[in-house]
């Protein structure tokens, strides 16, 4: 059975509420259940946080490093344009790391278009809605 760690950084905690032409109807949690219930008869389990705070992803990045997950999915959400520090993070990392992005981020707003973070990630996938996490997991089997 494969162990992935799954972090979802800021404002994502809003999904279903925030931008809902964009993100969709389902909530975090509902994306939850939905890409736990289609992963019940893979070999593979997920480890869900989301967290607000750029030091929290970090530490949680790093954790990942030393700890015993397979690979990690991450979706660092408007830090991706930004962080130098959660790219930092995904860079010590030596297994896979997968990107995801709910929208097509380009075909959105031109600041979306420069992902720091996805430089140092294994791959990446955006625009696949609420399946993203559940095609992600898979790509790992
Ligand atoms: C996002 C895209 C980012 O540009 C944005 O800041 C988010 C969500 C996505 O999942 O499409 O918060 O990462």
């Amino acid at each position: 059975m494969k162990k992935i760690l799954v972090l979802n950084g800021p404002n994502l905690n809003l999904l279903g509420k925030r931008e809902i032409n964009i993100y969709g109807e389902k909530s975090l949690t509902e994306i939850e259940d939905y890409t736990n219930t289609k992963l019940k008869s893979k070999q593979v389990e997920l480890d869900w946080y989301q967290s607000n705070h750029e030091g929290e992803l970090v530490q949680k990045i790093q954790e990942f490093h030393n700890g015993s997950h397979d690979a990690l999915i991450i979706n660092p959400a408007g830090y991706s344009h930004t962080s130098v520090a959660i790219y930092d993070a995904m860079k010590i990392c030596t297994k896979p790391i997968i990107e995801v992005h709910l929208s097509n981020i380009f075909a959105r707003e031109e600041f979306r278009q420069t992902l720091l973070t996805a430089r140092a990630a294994s791959k990446i996938m955006s625009g696949l809605g609420k399946d993203a996490y559940y095609l992600a997991a898979i790509s790992e089997l």
